[in-house]
């Protein structure tokens, strides 16, 4: 857990700039096109959404960026690191450029949306804009930049959810898969730009998430994860104060959503992130507890432990009230994984507000949590209110504090998994060693076992018998169900 590894909670540093990867469906029109990705989940099943669309239109995906006539790099503008990261790729490419003047590079995501025609007019390092919600329109986009015309398009929509594209999946373990549920996000955290640049929060028809994710598991796929910036307010047909748009049509919220989506099949895991601290009811974590497919993982962010920063921060709730919510998961779901975000050196945060932060650390004792120093985005109610006034060495001193204890618990949490049998979903050969293979257990963390008879796809019951700080190793017990 090194600083500032974890670009989000889901997307681990390897997966950084992967490349979407898929065969072309139609006539193929010749040419190549490679999408990279950075940041979060939603960044990466947007890739996937994009891939789609482009070769419904005839391109073709390459995993070598050497060989490509269309570069697209999808964008997180979450921290500055993130942005910096990108621009540096963006320079990389302009070079190119140089070499192959017909190579056409695009910029998708949040930082096109955040900087919109920027990065094309004034710093001339790309020759196409897509935000988030234009994606559809890429083909011509791309027509566009061929006729020497500005193509730029950063529309935000209050009603496009992608419903009906059908998934084409990065993943190549075909194993585990992304659907979104909602877009966008309406709750304004002060040191948040999401909501500047994926626009209001919209949820997607339930009907389509159901298809999808079992078109997913007739597919051979053995996990899907549900995918919100705040799961708990999915709602279908109702109104952000409940009220019910159509009276003719029925209701869903979260928790009867993932009761849908865990009835495609019991072999099917759900996972689902991110849940809310002042939106997830007792009611979703009642749905978790009923069903054995619904992962006992709850990514729950708190940021702060303190209540003064977490007003600042228009979080919506109290160090009191998160306390509450995780009693209430240990309520009801005995043995239930806890993992959270943290932010250190907010706005005017002193010595004794960061002791909160230190506090509730022990007394909750998350089995996991990404943890960030606090970066000023600009337009950001924080960056308009308060000033960015905790010094640096502060804010990583601070940071290097919460990694350490988190250290510690995860290093607590982990031993304590040590003799006792864990179901695991095979995912893949381990990156270390050839022998061995990698998956991930219902508390989401990674387990790493010797082969033995299992393949990729096979849930297996191993016996943990050694850990390191972030992985438990190992011995497969009994192979459970295999693969199709
Ligand atoms: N929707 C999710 C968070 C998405 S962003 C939620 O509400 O929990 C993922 C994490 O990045 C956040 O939880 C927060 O810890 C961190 N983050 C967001 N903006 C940040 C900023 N300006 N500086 C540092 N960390 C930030
Ligand atoms: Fe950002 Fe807050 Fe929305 Fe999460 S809930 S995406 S932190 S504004
Ligand atoms: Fe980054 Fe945008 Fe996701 S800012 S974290 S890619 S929603």
């Amino acid at each position: 857990m090194n600083q500032e590894i974890h670009i989000n909670k889901e997307i681990d540093e390897s997966r950084q700039g992967e490349a979407t990867v898929i065969e072309s469906s139609k006539e193929k029109n010749g040419k190549k096109l490679y999408v990279e990705s950075y940041g979060c989940a939603m960044n990466f099943s947007d890739s996937e959404v994009v891939a789609s669309i482009l070769t419904k239109e005839g391109y073709d995906t390459t995993g070598d960026v050497d060989e490509a006539d269309i570069v697209l790099i999808n964008t997180c503008s979450i921290r500055e690191n993130a942005e910096d990261r990108v621009r540096k790729r963006l320079t990389n490419f302009k070079n190119r450029k140089k070499r192959q003047p017909d190579l056409v590079v695009g910029i998708l995501g949040c930082m096109a949306e955040r900087l919109k025609t920027n990065l094309l007019e004034e710093e001339k390092l790309v020759d196409l804009v897509a935000g988030p919600d234009a994606y559809r329109e890429l083909p011509g986009l791309i027509e566009e930049v061929g006729t020497g015309q500005k193509a730029v398009n950063v529309l935000l929509s209050r009603d496009e959810t992608y419903a009906d594209i059908s998934p084409i999946r990065l993943d190549k373990s075909g194993i585990t898969g992304f659907v979104s549920i909602t877009r966008g996000c309406d709750n304004m955290c002060s040191f948040c730009v999401v909501p500047f640049t994926r626009g209001r929060e919209r949820s997607r028809d339930p009907q389509t998430i159901y298809n999808e994710c079992k078109e997913l598991f007739d597919n051979g796929y053995k996990e899907v994860t549900l995918l919100g910036q705040n799961v708990d307010s999915y709602r279908w047909n109702m109104t952000s104060k409940g009220e019910i748009k159509d009276e003719t049509k029925p209701t869903t919220n979260f928790a009867q959503l993932m009761e849908s989506v865990a009835g495609v099949s019991p072999d099917l895991r759900i996972r689902f992130s991110t849940s809310h601290p002042k939106d997830m009811t007792d009611e979703v974590l009642e749905v978790i507890a009923k069903h054995d497919n619904i992962c006992n993982y709850i990514h729950l962010p708190i940021q702060s432990g303190n209540s003064e920063v977490l007003k600042r921060m228009n979080r919506g709730y109290t160090r009191e009230w998160y306390l509450d919510r995780i009693a209430a998961i240990h309520r009801i779901i005995p043995d239930c994984a806890i993992t959270t975000d943290i932010i250190t050196g907010f706005c005017d945060e002193t010595d004794e507000e960061h002791k909160d932060t230190m506090t509730i650390m022990e007394e909750v004792k998350w089995d996991f949590a990404y943890m960030y120093k606090y970066s000023e985005r600009p337009k950001t109610l924080a960056e308009r209110r308060f000033e960015d006034n905790v010094p640096e060495e502060i804010k990583g001193a601070r940071l290097t504090e919460v990694i350490d204890l988190q250290r510690r618990n995860s290093a607590i949490k982990n031993k304590a998994q040590i003799g006792r049998v864990h179901k695991v979903l095979v995912e893949g050969t381990s990156k270390r060693s050839k022998e061995h293979m990698s998956g991930r257990n219902d508390h989401n963390t990674k387990v790493v076992f010797p082969t033995g008879d299992c393949k990729v796809g096979d849930y297996v019951l191993v016996k943990i018998t050694d850990c390191t700080t972030a992985t438990l190793l190992g011995e497969i017990t009994e192979v459970l169900v295999p693969a199709k």
